[in-house]
């Protein structure tokens, strides 16, 4: 089995970055032999998407097969989003347009939102409204908020921390490890072909 984490700020060296690898170690302690993938949408510097990319040149050739290769191949995924002006960043939305190839379909989805301050309720909010219509990803009914985010430091948090959290997260992660094992049989049945495309 195989989970992708998708990092969704667009600046370097993130908080985004630094908890999905945080959360990378999270999973690998629940299951040693799974299989997992991280895109950093940050260090990928995707564009937005626009009509060439169908015509595979450039940026939508070998670096987009590659990161489509990726999450198509996964069974599951966390998408760490930090909250921007009160929504969820912009790098964050256009990873929706751009997997128009199934790459999210009906799989389960995590969604961890991230805050420097009391914030971080909006972009699970917006994402649960918005991103699953073509995509056809599968929020899970759980979601993860990491409040004061730079003082989450595993063994040492800080005192805004609360310290009930390291337990929620690994509630959540073994609910999401299971959600994409048994999700498995419903893509047996997914019909793309005729309607790829949500209402
Ligand atoms: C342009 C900008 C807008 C922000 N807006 C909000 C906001 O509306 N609510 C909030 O809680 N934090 C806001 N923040 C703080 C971010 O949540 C915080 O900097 C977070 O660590 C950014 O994540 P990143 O390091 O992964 O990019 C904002 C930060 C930036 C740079």
């Amino acid at each position: 089995m195989k989970i992708s984490i998708i990092s969704g700020s667009h600046r370097v060296n993130s908080q985004s970055k630094r908890i999905s690898n945080l959360f990378l170690s999270n999973l690998s302690n629940i299951d040693e032999k799974l299989d997992t993938f991280i895109l950093d949408l940050a260090d990928a510097s995707l564009p937005l998407w626009s009509p060439e990319k169908k015509d595979g040149k450039g940026v939508w050739g070998d670096t987009w097969s590659s990161i489509s290769n990726s999450l198509n191949t996964s069974d599951g995924f966390i998408l760490v989003v930090p909250e921007y002006g009160g929504m969820a960043t912009p790098a964050a939305k256009n990873i929706f347009l751009l997997c128009g190839n199934g790459e999210f379909a009906h799989k389960p989805g995590l969604i961890v939102s991230i805050s420097s301050g009391n914030g971080g309720a909006y972009p699970i909010s917006e994402l649960r409204s918005s991103s699953y219509k073509n995509t056809h990803i599968m929020w899970i009914p759980e979601n993860i908020i990491i409040r004061n985010v730079e003082e989450f430091n595993p063994g040492a948090h800080g005192k805004n921390i609360p310290e009930w959290l390291d337990n929620r997260i690994d509630y959540v992660l073994k609910l999401l490890l299971t959600y994409a094992s048994n999700m498995k049989p419903i893509r047996e049945i997914v019909n793309r072909k005729d309607f790829g495309n949500g209402m």
